[in-house]
């Protein structure tokens, strides 16, 4: 396998380019295949049929473009379709679950720890599973907050709305005295300055974009994939529709300005 090749990423939409952002500032030297599924989005509320063959296309159209390892950058996604991904491809494959679930069960001091994200994810109870198999005794509430995810597509990140919808989700996990929450959804990571306000200083957020891209970081490493070359990254940016909306969403998040992206609607096939 040539190590200089890109990384792959896909997502529902423009969500996982919280992750993208983590890579590209974690791993600098590494180049970003990005797939946003703007077409299809969300998958929040998709059957688990339905997002396995959603992503089983991604990931081929992926592998075409030759990835040297796949990002399942949308916790639905993650919970769904990673274990088949894993199974079917010849490239490493890595979800957003796993590290979040993972950093949650270290972090916890009371064993008390807050999921929120899609319905799909929560409904997938996949959080909950990893974190109960590192450590039984830890217990896992899980919330489904399904309006995050169109209110910070809106740009509604610092709206009083968006306040209230977050202190309506966390009451019944701050009932239960959590003291860890996991933003287990890929919009969330945008909404850390209001749910954090509303959740509190004594719980602690889990940001799975962050710990994905170091847990990337360490597999490239173990596998002898980190880039060789010293040319500098490049990134490419492929969706399914909406290309100038997706644009102007990514250049207030991404460190660069993106110039250029691809509709591929190939990818349906
Ligand atoms: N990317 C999705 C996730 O992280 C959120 C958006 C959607 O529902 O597709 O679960």
């Amino acid at each position: 396998m040539n190590s200089d090749l890109p990384i792959g990423v896909f997502d529902s939409g423009v969500g996982g380019l919280t992750v993208a952002k983590e890579i590209m500032s974690q791993l600098p030297k590494e180049s970003v295949l990005y797939f946003g599924d703007t077409a299809r989005v969300p998958y929040g509320n998709k059957s688990e049929e339905t997002v396995i063959a959603y992503s089983r296309q991604i990931a081929r159209f992926l592998c075409s473009h030759s990835v040297k390892a796949i990002v399942v950058a949308c916790n639905t996604a993650s919970a769904f379709a990673l274990e088949t991904l894993v199974k079917e491809l010849t490239v490493p494959v890595i979800g957003v679950v796993k590290p979040g679930a993972r950093t949650a069960a270290r972090i916890t001091k009371t064993g008390r720890i807050g999921v929120i994200a899609t319905n799909g994810t929560i409904k997938s109870g996949l959080y909950e599973r990893y974190i109960a198999g590192i450590s039984p005794e830890l217990r896992v509430f899980g919330q489904a907050c399904p309006l995050f995810v169109p209110l910070v597509e809106e740009g509604m990140r610092k709206d009083p709305i968006t306040k209230m919808m977050a202190e309506r989700y966390l009451e019944p996990l701050l009932k239960e005295q959590i003291d860890t929450l996991v933003l287990g959804c890929t919009h969330y990571p945008l909404l850390t300055e209001v749910i954090g306000e509303v959740a509190g200083p004594s719980v602690t957020l889990v940001n799975p974009a962050y710990e994905t891209a170091r847990e990337l970081g360490e597999m490239l490493t173990k596998r002898g994939l980190r880039k060789q070359s010293d040319e500098p990254a490049t990134h490419r940016f492929f969706v399914s529709d909406g290309e100038e909306q997706f644009r102007r969403f990514a250049n207030t998040i991404l460190p660069c300005e993106l110039v250029e992206t691809d509709v591929n609607r190939k990818v349906f096939a």
